[in-house]
């Protein structure tokens, strides 16, 4: 087998700011055309190799590509794959890419969409790796932005909760540090705080203002996203340290009191206790308008990767 030339996604920064705007054009541009693009993707196939739980990631991909007109094969589990007999991941990357034209990958280990893209005849894109990165995430949270305030710059975006391993933080962070006159609050418990590496590189090269704390409320005037994040439990190493952090923070309509009345509150979802539900009818909630835009820019840079005009 002959390897092709292929883009893949792995981290944000893969994509130029020019070619994230074009992405989210293109996504406007399906929800309100969605019949235009139907058929983009007759006779492609995705492959979900997902080895870590996943509701969004995977069936927004799913969908994305059935709404393409494409079809869709996977496993969304590592035991139910012969990873299970001891596969290797390049090993299962190379014999499911002669199967597939793109492939949708979430794994537990940081770099594994690396490895994987050692061994792919086609694109890769990163649905999540560790504690590390999850770039369609951040697709999906600046199409929201973008919709919803309008702009993804001049912007004070609170990041709540798990800094230290909330991959959706890493790469939003990494994203939005491009665009101009961005700061970022960063409150979070001191033991989940946002890792040295992401402050040095990313915020002070890009001299980037930010403040942390741990306080929720401290801030709340000022912001113009806050954007709420779940504990990692599965990254905890210690469920005694989990029980204790996890319920840190809890959203609800008094913390909001002197919020902007546009403010935008964004959680890349699931949510387990850092959001009460009372919120979820409070006109600023966009959560959930956030996992459904999470399809339409997945169909966009589904298209971008396979290069379907
Ligand atoms: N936001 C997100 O990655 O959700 P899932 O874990 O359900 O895919």
């Amino acid at each position: 087998m002959e390897k092709r030339k292929t883009r893949n996604l792995i981290d944000i920064r893969d994509l130029s700011t020019k070619e994230i705007d074009e992405l989210i054009e293109v996504a406007n541009d399906i929800i309100d055309h969605k019949e235009k693009y139907s058929h983009k993707c007759d006779g492609k196939i995705l492959a979900t190799l997902f080895f870590e739980p996943s509701t969004r990631t995977r069936l927004s991909f799913e969908s994305a590509m059935l709404r393409l007109g494409g079809k869709v094969l996977g496993f969304s589990e590592a035991s139910s794959s012969s990873t299970a007999k001891g596969e290797t991941l390049s090993d299962t990357v190379c014999v499911v890419s002669g199967y597939a034209d793109i492939i949708a990958m979430r794994h537990p280990k940081e770099g594994a969409p690396v490895v994987a893209t050692k061994r792919s005849l086609v694109p890769i894109i990163n649905a999540g790796d560790g504690g590390h990165n999850h770039p369609t995430q951040t697709l999906t949270d600046l199409l929201t932005i973008k919709r919803e305030k309008g702009r993804l710059d001049n912007l004070t975006i609170g990041l709540c909760g798990d800094l230290k391993f909330g991959r959706t933080i890493h790469s939003l962070i990494a994203a939005m540090s491009r665009y101009k006159n961005i700061k970022f609050v960063l409150i979070s418990p001191n033991e989940l705080k946002l890792p040295d590496y992401i402050i040095k590189e990313v915020l002070d090269k890009n001299k980037i203002p930010y403040i942390e704390t741990d306080n929720m409320q401290k801030y709340m005037s000022d912001l113009d996203i806050l954007y709420m994040t779940r504990v990692q439990k599965e990254r905890f190493f210690n469920e005694e340290d989990y029980l204790r952090l996890k319920d840190y923070y809890i959203l609800d309509e008094e913390k909001l009191v002197n919020a902007k009345e546009d403010l935008c509150i964004l959680h890349p979802l699931p949510r387990v206790n850092e959001i009460s539900t009372d919120i979820d009818d409070d006109k600023r909630a966009k959560y959930f308008i956030q996992a459904y835009n999470g399809v339409y820019i997945r169909m966009a840079l589904i298209l971008k990767l396979l290069e379907v005009k």
